[in-house]
């Protein structure tokens, strides 16, 4: 049985993470997976999340099973931290999951039980692993333009004009904040035209939020996740708290339905069967966690507080390599990296000057040209931003 097995197509971003370990080279610099680093290159473990743990070994008594759905403390804690009072508990089902990726594909198979048939919409680019899961699940998908290759901003007019073929109860995936892999994202008044415009074709939004406080703020990049919530009937969101906790391998997530109160008990007993079919009862620690964080008043204004230094540096190391390009290259054509959000900016070069970038001066980025600028520090900006110029981006 196993010799029929064929090669998998290799995640780009997993790929590029192992050729980073093999590369023996000093100075290399990894701009590839989505992971924050502090300014020595670590990836600290929050100092909440520390003392969460800490408490946590001395007052927990059993390791027995949750419920299928997860701790429904964790679900109403988190919830609110995204939804604020959108997070309206008539209208919501959730389930925790296994990380961001966990709550997707128990999104997917939700929407592949209720419309088999129903076309999934991607973001052109979009995160690879979202074309991937629904390439396995045997799901139709589409895409819709979003990048402007030229201003490296969102090409709005083309969204919407490929989104105005959608048709009725068709899922249309949006990125929450923070835009995974171009950091360009919506305006309010933007995400305002893309609601009115789903509300008339009758398509289902799936928000995927992995990266919220990471753009300009908690509740700013919670905006657009709430306004959908709002003003649609029905409404997917996969939430990660592996970025904004720093609990990557800890794998929490959690996946949220909206829809009527009197369909609320049938989509919650759906998503607590997909839950078993998948993996039975979902990971806990990181879960509780969370919940301990966000329902103590302490823990929670240090976690808030170092998430901002967190965004804060983000946000710095953005304009010092703006500004460093600018210098470089005597142009503003680099002042797109200022305007982005989140961890990433997409550069625009192209597949031949990221290998370049790679080969030559040993910096990791994705083919794409996406960047991680939290894999930055200030030693780093002017050695990428020279590179950059020297291959001529
Ligand atoms: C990324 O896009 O780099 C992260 O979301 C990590 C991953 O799993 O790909």
């Amino acid at each position: 049985m196993l010799d029929a097995l064929k090669q998998q197509p290799q995640d780009k971003i997993l790929m590029l993470m192992q050729m980073f370990r093999e590369d023996t080279r000093d100075g290399k610099i990894d701009l590839g997976v989505g992971v924050y680093k502090d300014p020595t290159g670590l990836t600290p473990v929050m100092r909440a999340i520390k003392a969460a743990e800490h408490r946590l070994w001395e007052t927990e008594t059993t390791k027995a099973y949750t419920g299928l759905a997860g701790d429904p403390a964790f679900a109403e804690a988190l919830s609110g931290l995204i939804l604020g009072p959108s997070a309206d508990p008539a209208r919501m089902s959730a389930i925790a999951t296994p990380g961001g990726t966990g709550a997707i594909r128990q999104a997917l198979e939700l929407i592949r039980l209720a419309a088999p048939g129903a076309t999934v919409w991607l973001s052109n680019p979009t995160w690879p692993n979202h074309p991937s899961i629904i390439r396995y699940l045997g799901m139709p998908m589409a895409e819709y333009r979003y990048f402007d290759a030229e201003s490296r901003g969102v090409d709005a007019e083309g969204m919407l004009e490929d989104l105005a073929r959608v048709e009725r109860g068709d899922v249309v995936l949006l990125h929450g904040c923070c835009h995974n892999p171009t950091g360009a994202n919506l305006t309010l008044a933007q995400w305002q035209a893309v609601i009115d415009l789903m509300l008339e074709k009758g398509a289902i939004p799936l928000i995927d939020i992995a990266y919220q406080g990471f753009g300009d703020g908690l509740e700013a990049d919670a905006a657009a996740t709430r306004l959908v919530v709002d003003k649609m009937p029905e409404v997917l969101v996969a939430a990660s708290c592996s970025k904004n906790f720093g609990i990557y391998r800890e794998r929490t997530g959690l996946l949220m339905a909206f829809g009527s109160p009197e369909g609320r008990a049938v989509a919650q007993g759906n998503l607590a069967f997909l839950n078993r079919q998948n993996y039975s009862f979902p990971p806990d620690h990181g879960a509780r966690l969370v919940t301990m964080i966000l329902t103590d008043p302490a823990l929670r204004a240090d976690w808030e507080a170092e998430l901002e230094e967190v965004r804060n540096t983000m946000l710095g190391l953005r304009s010092q390599l703006a500004a460093e390009l600018q210098r470089l290259s005597g142009s503003d054509r680099f002042a797109f990296i200022g305007a982005h959000r989140g961890m990433f900016s997409r550069i625009g070069a192209s597949p031949e000057q990221v290998e370049r970038l790679r080969t030559e001066h040993g910096i990791y980025m994705v083919g794409d040209s996406r960047l991680n600028i939290a894999g930055l520090n200030a030693e780093t900006v002017p050695k990428l931003a020279e590179a950059i110029v020297a291959v001529g981006v």
